[in-house]
């Protein structure tokens, strides 16, 4: 297949173009903006490729998204683009907005003038928070952050295109993503650096809310099954196969760096903070996919890659991070 990947320079986007060019052999063309999270070292053992070409552009500019279409010719998009850290969405909702809402319009224009088959990847936070049992794809959209107010609009927005113009069109909402590559903003690979340096460990409240993991190769998986075999206007959900409390992850990851409990810090709570998320994937297990990562065995080979990959983080930790860092926790890292 010619693809075009949209944010294929982040952690799950360039993860689901390495499995599309090593594993399936597509072509990929990817467009990306290059905002903090995305970079071109996620590309580093495929840059090369014959069958990839990359192109450095906003999906809300038109043009960009133009010469895109033009160079890689393709017969499907698959859109990542995203701003994706829910703390940066209350802090600064702007891009989250432009992004999400004008960028996912940029590119259903886009598809509908060229016939293209979409994909649009979401997330569980779209259907808010829920304390027990688990979302279907029935599940009514209660967002709670300005990010999944924003990518429950983009899904709308597709559904909209969907229904009014007949794009083929499906979206793909996963649970929370964790493996190599991930930004050190998000919750695992912050804590595993945070615990190798000896920095302390920020756990927001009381560290008892829960998140549904999904290693980041089985929602890319899902992804593509969603892509060959998904019926257009419909949403499939991928949620990962266990379920854990913060606090809980966070022990995991001490002893597997060992670190010490002593650095766990439990800090002011995020702001509309969701209780749990948990995701019924029965739709998407119809079409053949089901995880293969269970969380015990994930997490300790994402340990093992931070610890041997410096070279992929030093550069960010080192670099702007620390200004976030410390307007987000209001202390400095080591
Ligand atoms: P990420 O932050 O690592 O990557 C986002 C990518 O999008 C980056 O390469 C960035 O440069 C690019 N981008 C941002 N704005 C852009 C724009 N306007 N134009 C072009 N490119 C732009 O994010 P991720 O964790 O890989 O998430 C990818 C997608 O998966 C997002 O749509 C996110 O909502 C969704 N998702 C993420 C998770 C998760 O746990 N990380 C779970 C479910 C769904
Ligand atoms: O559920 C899918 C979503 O998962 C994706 O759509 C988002 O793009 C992705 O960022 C993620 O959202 P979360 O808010 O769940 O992930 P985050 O890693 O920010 O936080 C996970 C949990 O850990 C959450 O309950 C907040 C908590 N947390 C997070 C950080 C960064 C802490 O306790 N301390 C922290 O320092």
């Amino acid at each position: 297949m010619k693809l075009l990947v949209c944010g294929g320079a982040g952690f799950i986007g360039s993860t689901f173009v390495r499995q599309r060019l090593l594993e399936h052999g597509d072509e990929v063309t990817v467009l990306d903006k290059l905002t903090y999270a995305g970079r071109k070292e996620n590309f580093h053992d495929f840059a090369e490729h014959q069958s990839f070409r990359f192109v450095h552009g906003a999906i809300e500019d038109a043009a960009a998204v133009a010469s895109a279409i033009e160079l890689g010719a393709p017969e499907a998009l698959v859109n990542f683009a995203a701003e994706t850290h829910v703390d940066r969405s209350i802090a600064e909702p702007d891009a989250f907005v432009k992004t999400h809402a004008l960028g996912t319009y940029v590119l259903l224009e886009a598809a509908r003038a060229n016939e293209l088959r979409c994909v649009q990847v979401s997330t569980d936070e779209v259907y808010g928070s829920i304390e027990s049992g688990s979302f279907t794809e029935q599940s009514p959209l209660q967002p709670s952050s300005p990010y999944s107010a924003t990518k429950a609009g983009a899904d709308l927005l597709v559904q909209g295109y969907f229904h009014t113009y007949g794009l083929q069109a499906s979206i793909c909402r996963g649970s929370n993503n964790y493996g190599p590559y991930q930004y050190p903003e998000k919750l695992i690979p912050l804590m595993v650096l945070n615990a190798l340096h000896g920095d302390a460990l920020p756990v927001y409240g009381d560290g008892m809310q829960v998140r549904n993991w999904i290693h980041a190769s089985d929602f890319a998986r899902a992804i593509g099954h969603v892509l060959e075999r998904g019926v257009s206007g419909e949403v499939y959900n991928a949620g990962g196969p266990d379920e854990e409390a913060n606090i809980d992850v966070v022990k995991r990851i001490v002893a597997a760096t060992g670190a010490s409990e002593s650095q766990i810090d439990y800090v002011r709570d995020r702001p509309g903070h969701d209780r749990r998320y948990s995701l019924s994937s029965q739709k998407v297990r119809a079409l053949g996919w089901e995880p293969r990562v269970r969380f015990a065995e994930g997490l300790e080979q994402t340990v093992a890659w931070y610890r041997d990959n410096a070279w992929w983080w030093e550069p960010i930790r080192s670099g702007d991070y620390r200004a976030y860092y410390e307007r987000q926790y209001g202390r400095a890292l080591a």
